[in-house]
């Protein structure tokens, strides 16, 4: 049951987060919109660009089992602690202009889908999922724009997400 709960949340509320996500940054962004249109083959790199802005988890927990430091902090042994991922992502120690959004940014990565032994394990079902989303947007729409007030976030601490809004899409 915590398997299947587990694969329900993990799979659907990240998914369906990134995507909207991904809308509003490309209707935010029509110069990186063209990029796409013009090259549907950029729809992997964008979904990295994408994954890096908007990481759907943004933060993760973890309960050291034994005390540790690590670069002055210490971390004691039955402690939870947690980890943004959102700041990981925008390190501007790893990314020049950490706020600017770059479909052919490098380097090609962020801490989005976590690291180590427990990295997320519908990584590359979500990359396809985003990807296939990207490239029917890139080639079978003539149009696409948002419409009304820019969305808010919703006001979870370890859920980034977008409130709804509207967009109007132009079939090719
Ligand atoms: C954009 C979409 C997704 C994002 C951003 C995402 C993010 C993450 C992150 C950050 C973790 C690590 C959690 C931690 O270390 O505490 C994780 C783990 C996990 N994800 Fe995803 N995920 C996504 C899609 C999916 C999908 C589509 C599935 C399944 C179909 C899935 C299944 C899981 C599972 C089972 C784990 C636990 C792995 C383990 O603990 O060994 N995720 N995910």
């Amino acid at each position: 049951m915590t398997l299947v709960i587990n694969l329900i949340f993990g799979g659907h509320d990240t998914s369906r987060s990134v995507l909207t996500s991904a809308i509003a940054l490309l209707t935010a962004h029509p110069g990186e919109l063209e990029k796409l249109r013009r090259e549907p083959d950029r729809a992997p790199a964008a979904t990295e660009e994408i994954l890096r802005m908007e990481a759907p988890v943004a933060v993760l927990g973890r309960e050291p089992t034994e005390t540790v430091e690590t670069r002055g902090t210490k971390l004691e042994a039955g402690k939870m602690f947690f980890l943004s991922v959102l700041a990981a992502n925008r390190d501007p120690a790893v990314f020049s202009e950490p706020d600017r959004f770059d479909i052919d940014r490098e380097p090609k990565r962020s801490f989005s889908f976590g690291w180590g032994s427990h990295f997320c394990l519908g990584a590359a079902l979500a990359r396809a999922e985003v990807q296939g989303t990207l490239r029917g947007i890139a080639c079978d729409t003539k149009a696409i724009e948002r419409i009304g007030p820019p969305p808010a976030q919703v006001p979870f601490v370890s859920i980034r997400r977008l409130e709804s809004f509207r967009i109007r899409v132009e079939a090719d």
